[in-house]
């Protein structure tokens, strides 16, 4: 970053010279507002794709900020290598997701547990209530404190653009916003900041790719970095660099070594292990399959 402001800088003296030179009488000065960000989201415990993420972060050398949009742990095979290593990112916001409220929550401990609308009854539901005590067992202490330090929504003003960051929506984590919604938003945050010319709104939960552009909104979505459900099997971590009012969003899927994740819920056996090896294998919530 440094040598990033440093370079910037030589060029806006260099200018000056050049313009002085010239004998120009007045000299503007136009500060270039950059900044690029590295997310990745919905890891749900899976550490082998979440390795993957991180090596291929830390091989580009132009992230100022990386942040992490929610769903660390549950529905995964290996949630204390996955807090161990998410608490050795340096540089790292991160979001609260549905499936970390659901720890802070003791959701299991209600009459009746249930999440997004899903029967109590329902069998697919039971397994899902179980396994998020499960993870939370796994997590104990460490985990209830990593997972209350969480932000709900974190937003960014760089040059004239607004991006705000969260799992689903500040409103609520199991829902983004429809596009209707949206607008809304982004109508609300233009009277609050008049010199914001565009809006992005970034978000995870989903975990199937979103790119919407409406206006001078954009809505994104990558997808899942450690479960999707696009039918693409492999991981998933976004770039998005805002540079001169220009917004740049990159989404690299990569490989990873699902036979080992699969592997790892074999061993350990989670609730709803055999529904999570086919999700994680066919990228596709399968549960008619056994
Ligand atoms: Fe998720």
């Amino acid at each position: 970053m440094y040598f990033k402001i440093k370079y910037v800088f030589n060029c806006q003296l260099q200018i000056i010279n050049i313009l002085a030179h010239q004998k120009v009488k007045k000299v503007y000065l136009v500060t270039m507002d950059s900044k690029t960000f590295a997310i990745i989201t919905d890891i749900h415990s899976n550490l082998e794709s979440l390795n993957k993420a991180l090596e291929i972060i830390n091989s580009r050398k132009d992230i100022d900020q990386i942040i992490c949009l929610g769903d660390c742990f549950a529905l995964g095979p290996e949630p204390e290598k996955t807090m161990e290593t998410l608490k050795s990112i340096t540089n790292c916001i991160f979001i609260r997701g549905n499936h970390d409220r659901y720890l802070l929550e003791k959701l299991w401990e209600e009459e009746q547990p249930s999440l997004e609308g899903m029967d109590p009854a329902d069998p697919i539901c039971q397994a899902i209530v179980k396994n998020e005590k499960w993870t939370a067992d796994l997590l104990g202490k460490d985990g209830i404190e990593f997972c209350s330090k969480m932000k709900i929504a974190h937003r960014e003003i760089i040059g004239q653009t607004l991006i705000e960051f969260s799992h689903a929506w500040y409103k609520r984590d199991d829902k983004p916003p429809s596009v209707k919604e949206g607008l809304k938003w982004k109508e609300h945050l233009s009277q609050l900041n008049p010199k914001v010319k565009n809006f992005v709104f970034i978000h995870g939960h989903v975990h199937i790719p979103r790119h919407q552009i409406i206006e001078n909104l954009t809505i994104l979505c990558q997808g899942a970095t450690g479960l999707p459900f696009d039918r693409d099997p492999r991981g998933s971590v976004a770039f998005l660099k805002v540079e001169n009012e220009q917004i740049l969003w990159e989404v690299e899927r990569y490989n990873y070594n699902i036979n080992i994740t699969s592997s790892q819920l074999e061993k350990r056996k989670p609730p709803f292990y055999t529904n999570l090896k086919n999700t994680i294998r066919l990228a596709s919530i399968r549960n008619d399959l056994q």
